[in-house]
This record gives C-alpha cells, sequence and structure tokens, in this order.
C-alpha cells in the first residue's frame, strides 16, 4: 500500500522528472548536443576514383535564444573543420517558431554562414520556410526571396531547379537543387486551397548535360519517389526527424509518407536518399532523441 507520504513523493518526483525532461528536451539537446553524423557510401554512377566529402547543413531556423548569429558561426567554423571538399545548405534559415526570444535578420544568419569554407564553393537551396517567413513573395508568388537575396549578398549561390557543374580529381559531377515544394501558403483569395510548389525536377535535371553524376538537394524528401536513378544522391533536411524520435520512430513528421523518409539513410530501388536531422527546430522548440547534427558524407 502506498502511504500519503509515498504518493507525495511520486508525485513530486514524477514532476521533478517531467521538469527535468523538459529542461533536457527544450534547452539541452536542442542546444548543447549538436553532433557530426558520418556516412559514408559509394552510390550508383559514381565514377571509381572520384573521393568527395560533402558537408550538409540543414534547417538553421535562425531565432534566438536557441540559433543565434554567434552559435551559426560557431556551426560554420565545426563544418570548415571537417575539411569537407563541398558545403551544401539545405534551406529552412529563418525561425520556423514564433516561441522565441528575438528574431534574426536575415542579414546576421547570412553574415554568420559567410564564414564557411571548402575548395569546391558552398552551394545552397531554399525551404518552406524561406517562402512562408517572406509575405511580399507570398503575395508576388514569386521569389527571389529575402533568403536567397541575402545568400547571395555573401556570395553563396542559391540552386532553384538549377544545377552547377564541379569537377574534382579530373572528374566531373552536377550539383542540382530543386526549388521548395511548399513554397506558396494556401490562399483563398488566389483559389489556392493547399500549399503549392515551385519545384521543376524534370527540367532541372534536363539541364545536366551528359552523363556524369548528380547529387540532388531537395528540402523536403517527399520528392525522392519521383527522382529518377539516374540521380547518384539525394540530399534532403525539412522533417527534423519528426524533432522527437524513439527507437527509430517518430511519432510527428512533416511528410506524407510518415516515417518512411523521416530520418537517415534510405535506400529504395537501388536509388539513395539521405534525410538530415536538420539543427533547429519548428512549431515547437524541443528536440529529443535527434540531437542537431552537421552532416559529413564520403562518396567514392
Ligand atoms: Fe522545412
Amino acid at each position: 500500500m502506498i502511504t500519503r507520504r509515498g504518493f507525495l513523493r511520486l508525485i513530486g518526483g514524477s514532476a521533478f522528472s517531467l521538469v527535468s525532461l523538459g529542461a533536457y528536451a527544450v534547452g539541452i539537446e536542442p542546444m548543447l548536443l549538436t553532433h557530426v553524423k558520418r556516412y559514408t557510401l559509394t552510390p550508383p554512377h559514381w565514377p571509381a576514383g572520384l573521393k568527395l566529402r560533402v558537408v550538409a547543413l540543414a534547417d538553421i531556423h535562425a531565432c534566438r535564444p536557441w540559433m543565434t548569429p554567434e552559435r551559426i558561426a560557431s556551426l560554420a567554423a565545426e563544418a570548415n573543420a571537417l575539411q569537407p571538399d563541398l558545403i551544401v545548405l539545405l534551406g529552412d534559415y529563418t525561425a520556423g517558431t514564433k516561441l522565441v526570444t528575438g528574431w534574426v535578420r536575415v542579414a546576421e544568419w547570412a553574415e554568420a554562414l559567410s564564414g564557411l569554407k571548402a575548395p569546391l564553393g558552398v552551394l545552397s537551396i531554399l525551404g518552406n520556410h524561406d517562402w512562408w517567413t517572406d509575405s511580399f513573395a507570398q503575395r508576388a508568388e514569386a521569389g527571389p526571396v529575402q533568403s536567397r537575396k541575402a545568400l547571395e549578398h555573401v556570395g553563396i549561390p542559391v540552386l532553384e531547379n538549377d544545377v552547377v557543374r564541379l569537377e574534382k580529381d579530373g572528374h566531373a559531377f552536377w550539383i542540382a537543387g530543386l526549388a521548395d515544394q511548399l513554397a506558396l501558403l494556401p490562399n483563398k483569395a488566389k483559389g489556392r486551397g493547399s500549399f503549392q510548389g515551385l519545384d521543376d525536377l524534370d527540367g532541372t535535371l534536363a539541364k545536366v548535360q551528359g552523363s556524369e553524376p548528380i547529387i540532388l538537394l531537395a528540402h523536403e524528401p517527399d520528392i525522392f519517389p519521383k527522382v529518377p536513378w539516374r540521380v547518384s544522391l539525394t540530399l534532403s533536411g525539412h522533417t527534423h526527424g519528426g524533432q522527437v524520435r524513439v527507437l527509430g520512430y517518430s511519432p510527428v513528421v512533416p511528410s506524407a509518407y510518415g516515417n518512411r523518409f523521416a530520418y537517415g539513410h534510405v535506400v529504395e530501388n537501388d536509388r539513395n536518399l539521405i534525410v538530415s536531422g536538420g539543427l533547429g527546430f519548428s512549431i515547437l522548440p524541443v528536440r529529443f532523441g535527434v540531437r542537431p547534427e552537421i552532416l559529413q558524407i564520403d562518396l567514392g
């Protein structure tokens, strides 16, 4: 039998555990436990002799107190220290939650990202939040959004349905960047009942000449079932791994495919997708079981 004192102790203990869990999920895991997530693979169509290290940062979601310009600058320094050949940014630079103590201006996070350095350069794509936080672009139903302008201002090219050809060790390959798949918010006045993407996968891949390998950057992984085998590797973010993930299962995933593309390396029909758990968060400032991560991908 449980005594009154025992009962009170139990309640007190549970409340303490809840508070500790809350502190962990709001403060410790999101801010202090960033790690480098490493993958090594030889995807289809990858030429023997081409060794390429790609470092990717996804879903930065700049806001105070969690993702300040100072923290972004230190993440950039960490990315540089991995000695990548190429750095890619997978979208969602702007705040994804209203539960903040202060905003970070686009010029501030872009300036922090300007510290990224790699021999083959830094390339970027945009995410849904880069569109959703730009009311002018929403009204115009067209870019360039502020995130794009800010990235370009610090010398980081932004690929929206565009490609870049790069070379290393005598081998050429292409980086293709997809425009965002959820760019335009639903707008009854404009007769738009749901989100509208600006992505053009076929048009983007049509810009690739020859048969050299392709790495596709697509903020949302939901495009993956449509990505042809021709593409060696697709890199995505957006899901944050669900932000809460227990035993390989995420209860809430912003994807039409649920857990199928929620996190990590997915291989389907000899096609490769890597979904980063990202760095920041959206909706609720919580992370549990999905530490903020910098992706390091070694191809070859
Ligand atoms: Fe996103």
